[in-house]
């Protein structure tokens, strides 16, 4: 399916500090982006929905996030491999490999099984820095048969980049790829 590229690339942040918000202008307003999740989730139904091994099916949608949201710069997975967090399918620069239970703010939504908001990266206790350019973070957990089996991870450049609505539709997201995967066959 044809990425609608007008909806998409229509899709920006709120205002963050008084820096940015001096150059950048509010023009996502929340029907708009209620739109765009609900677009981003039916092309993750189509991209998935033939396949069940976990690796393409996080690859191609990890590459959709990349491609598809304005102000993010690292989106991907980490996976649940002998009791820490393994990287996984991602687009954007090199991270870093391994993290443990706890840790970080990946490991903190698994050892919660709580989805992280974190509007300022730097305020958040133990944040592991793999792109210097991240200042806000959203992790959501991925389960299968009550468990967590990873999480989506999603970086931005611009502080207080993701809000309830982000929440909301990621959740909607990573739920697609919960259905979607055989989540036994995944290392
Ligand atoms: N910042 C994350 C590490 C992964 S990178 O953002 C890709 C964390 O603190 O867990």
């Amino acid at each position: 399916m044809a990425i609608n590229q007008r909806l998409l690339k229509s899709i920006t942040c709120r205002e963050a500090d008084t820096d940015v918000s001096q150059e950048r202008k509010f023009i996502m307003d929340s029907e708009q982006k209620h739109e765009i999740y609900d677009l981003l989730v039916r092309q993750a139904e189509s991209l998935t929905e033939d396949e069940r091994l976990p690796i393409p099916n996080l690859a191609n949608t990890a590459a959709l996030l990349g491609e598809s949201l304005e102000e993010i710069n690292w989106a991907g997975y980490y996976l649940m491999v002998e009791g820490a967090l393994v990287l996984g399918p991602f687009w954007g620069r090199p991270a870093c490999i391994r993290i443990p239970v706890g840790k970080g703010v990946c490991g903190t939504a698994v050892a919660a099984d709580a989805v992280q908001c974190v509007q300022d990266v730097h305020a958040f206790p133990g944040h592991i820095a793999c792109d210097s350019r991240s200042r806000s973070e959203i992790v959501i957990p991925l389960h299968h048969e009550g468990k967590v089996v990873g999480v989506l991870d999603i970086d931005s450049p611009i502080p207080a980049r993701f809000d309830e609505i982000d929440v909301a539709g990621l959740t909607r997201f990573a739920q697609v790829l919960e259905r979607n995967c055989d989540w036994k066959r995944r290392s």
